[in-house]
């Protein structure tokens, strides 16, 4: 089985379940032209986000690791009318062209970007005392995995919902003697959820136009975080 066919199907997959969609082709267009990395969430990826948001009836989402904010669209999306969706992002440039991005979506409203290191934008945002999230994603910098993991626990309750990107990295995470320091640093991620009383967890392996990874579900079951 190789990436080709996977590409295939995840071509076909699009065609049933990915009616074209202006906002979002345009948000990757736009990314690619300033020049951003293309790693953000497949197209069917998004969808299960926007799904799993709405499942959780989320009307606050938190997200750490922006890019052009393509999975802040598709996350912003499940957010009724009055709901709010705050991403973190430590690139200016990344910021800039998401704020253009969300607002083609029409989102400007409902979504609010805060630059800087997400470690201290959480830390802010525990200081400020903020309603605790339905829905956070995790998607930057893997060394800050554990950390992020953490400190979201402070902005969440019974019942959010913390998805993780990136959990598997091509099967490596599977050898603890892995030299890169991002394999390195998921596997620590998923042994921390997997420990932790607070959640009940488990990692979704996934294969698509983006590879193979995995997606890290942990769902907040205790009374008090
Ligand atoms: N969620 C996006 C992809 C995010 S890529 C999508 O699927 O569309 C990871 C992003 O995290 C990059 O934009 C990178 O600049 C950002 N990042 C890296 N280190 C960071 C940090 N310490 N704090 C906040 N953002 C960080
Ligand atoms: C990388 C980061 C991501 O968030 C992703 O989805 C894919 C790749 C990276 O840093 O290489
Ligand atoms: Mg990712």
């Amino acid at each position: 089985m190789s990436e080709e066919t996977w590409t295939a199907v995840d071509a076909y997959l699009g065609s049933l379940f990915l009616p074209s969609d202006a906002p979002l082709e345009e948000a990757l267009r736009a990314s690619a032209e300033a020049g951003l990395p293309p790693i953000n969430v497949s197209p069917l990826q998004g969808k299960l986000l926007f799904l799993l948001a709405k499942a959780q009836q989320a009307t606050r989402i938190l997200e750490i690791g922006t890019l052009g904010g393509y999975s802040t669209i598709w996350l912003a999306r499940a957010v009724p009318p009055g709901g709010q969706l705050i991403s973190l992002e430590l690139n200016p440039t990344h910021a800039a062209v998401a704020r253009r991005n969300v607002a083609r979506a029409g989102l400007a409203e409902v979504v609010e970007i805060r630059l800087g290191p997400a470690q201290e934008s959480l830390e802010t945002l525990a200081r400020e005392g903020q309603a605790p999230f339905d829905f956070i994603f995790i998607d930057a910098d893997k060394p800050g995995y554990s950390d992020y993991f953490a400190l979201s626990l402070k902005l969440a309750r019974r019942g959010t919902m913390i998805v993780a990107d990136n959990v598997v990295r091509d099967g490596e995470v599977a050898d603890p003697r892995s030299g890169d320091p991002n394999v390195q640093a998921v596997r620590l991620y998923n042994a921390l959820i997997a420990a932790d009383p607070r959640v009940s967890a488990t990692v979704l392996q996934t294969v698509g136009s983006k590879g193979y990874d995995g997606l890290a579900l942990a769902l907040v079951t205790a009374d008090r975080v």
